[in-house]
């Protein structure tokens, strides 16, 4: 996902002024884990760019190759381990033909790790954690000076600073989706997660700065956003009427930029979904009908051992609430299974939740014991093996509900933002407000529109559609049908 659009550098030197060009380069960027390392990986390959460093997908031919890592479970640490392993046999390959090669690893296994890794891993040249990437160009010049360098410093204010510079520059031509984080960090503390000591302490940038981050991706030729954040809903934001703003009401704000037709966010937390959040998805129609809204266990019992300040009842309340609000929502999750404690009651009560709340989607994981974190030494570790045959039942039950949901969708009319050419040639593929893939029969053209679509097909994931004729839904206008053909299906 290190794709960039032509990227226009803006060179605001005039004749007289004309610096040499930097040498032309090559950066690999491998990107693990979440959307905000997505996000992360790109404005990274942003900052590279007028350093002489165009992207490319072949290892062998990178001058530089950053890992931008994830630490939420075991595997992904290991994942990371291994992929140095190659890039040492790629890197000695070169050196073969006289060609060096810099090797970085970002992200929340170098902020967690550290020194750690060039230890284990001789050949990384560069640890910098998720706040420092912005200082990538200081980084490369003391390792090109033969240094290790190591930077794991907490900067959050000095990274929010760089994305706001970066928003004043002149307009770049950018995908039709694309994410901008709003909020970093976390304060929750659930006993299981890494992200409180990897990203630190929330942090949310101001009003002001996200609304002249997405005016200017609006004016690049994003249709949708979706903003990111940790904890996204307990995003906070100085405002430019001197109140603090939730999210909410920033989204109605983001509602008003022309251009924008839609807009996501996540990951949230059922602590921070207030009722402003909740009416937005009821009053505003850029906002698609999707939710992931995590609730990891329904056990009372697990909720409190993972300290996750509500109970299962509450989490149904709420659901019912959002429901109301927006009765055609796709509801999505995480849930964690075998965390310590975990009895087969306690697991038979998320399996329960998962039937009553019937998701569109979710996301289900092993607990793996995360050091430094309070579930790490808890009592009662669940042997791996039963952790295993939960996570299967729970998946069955989750694909069911998929499905049913997906199926659900069938002979409806849908808007759909086309991104990109599908498999097939004379295929493009869009995003329904639900979030599924739409493969759809459509000249390269509709790249970046919107457009009545009809699902004909149920896949696994996607919904195959077929376009409308006579409907052209380019201002988002056909959510309208969306919602009709919701209520009459
Ligand atoms: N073990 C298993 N899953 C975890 N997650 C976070 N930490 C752990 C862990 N230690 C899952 C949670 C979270 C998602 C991003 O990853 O479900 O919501
Ligand atoms: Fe981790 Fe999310 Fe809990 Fe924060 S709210 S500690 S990011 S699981």
């Amino acid at each position: 996902m290190t794709d960039r659009l032509d990227i226009e550098v803006a060179d605001a030197a005039g004749a007289a002024n004309v610096k040499a060009d930097p040498p032309k380069r090559k950066v690999f960027t491998r990107t693990y884990g979440c959307q905000m390392n997505v996000y992360d990986s790109e404005r990274m390959n942003d900052v590279l760019a007028p350093q002489g460093y165009s992207v490319t997908e072949d290892l062998a031919d990178a001058d530089l190759v950053i890992l931008n890592t994830c630490h939420i479970r075991e595997k992904a640490a290991e994942k990371v381990y291994s992929e140095l392993g190659r890039i040492r046999k790629v890197k000695e390959e070169r050196a073969l033909a006289g060609k060096d090669m810099m090797v970085g690893v970002a992200g929340c296994v170098a902020q967690a790790e550290g020194e750690e890794i060039s230890r284990r891993a001789p050949i990384v040249d560069m640890v910098f954690g998720p706040q420092s990437y912005h200082r990538l160009p200081k980084l490369l010049e003391e390792a090109a000076s033969g240094k290790k360098v190591v930077e794991t410093e907490f900067d959050i204010d000095a990274k929010f600073e760089h994305l706001s510079e970066r928003a004043a520059r002149p307009v770049q031509k950018r995908p039709p989706a694309a994410f901008l984080t709003v909020q970093e960090g976390c304060d929750k503390f659930c006993t299981f997660c890494v992200v409180p000591y990897t990203r630190g302490a929330e942090v949310s940038r101001s009003v002001a700065q996200i609304v002249a981050e997405a005016e200017q991706m609006a004016a690049g030729g994003v249709r949708e956003i979706t903003l990111l954040g940790q904890n996204v809903n307990g995003w906070h934001g100085e405002a430019p009427d001197g109140k603090t703003w939730g999210l909410g009401r920033l989204l109605r704000r983001l509602s008003e930029i022309d251009g924008l037709d839609r807009l996501r966010y996540t990951t949230s937390h059922p602590r921070d979904m207030d009722d402003e959040l909740i009416d937005a998805h009821r009053d505003l129609k850029t906002l698609m009908p999707y939710l992931h809204l995590p609730v990891q266990s329904g056990s009372d019992k697990i909720l409190a051992a993972m300290n996750r300040k509500h109970t299962r009842d509450e989490y149904f309340r709420l659901i019912d609430r959002i429901r109301e609000a927006s009765p055609d929502i796709a509801m999505s999750c995480d849930f964690i299974v075998g965390f310590p404690g975990e009895t087969d009651q306690d697991f038979e009560d998320t399996m329960d939740l998962i039937r009553r709340v019937e998701y569109g989607s979710a996301f289900s994981f092993k607990y793996s014991q995360r050091p430094g974190t309070p579930g790490a030494t808890m009592a009662d570790q669940v042997p791996e093996d039963v952790k295993s045959a939960r996570l299967a039942e729970l998946q069955a039950l989750v694909t069911s509900q998929q499905t049913a949901f997906n199926a659900s969708r069938l002979g409806m009319t849908c808007d759909v933002l086309f991104e990109r050419k599908g498999r097939n040639p004379g295929q493009l593929v869009g995003k329904s407000p639900w979030l599924q893939p739409v493969p759809v029969d459509a000249p390269e053209a509709l790249i970046g529109t919107i457009q009545a679509v009809e699902i004909v097909e149920i896949g696994s994931n996607s919904l195959f559609g077929r376009l409308v004729a006579g409907h052209h839904a380019s201002n988002g206008s056909s959510h309208d049908v969306i919602k009709e053909a919701a209520f009459d299906a």
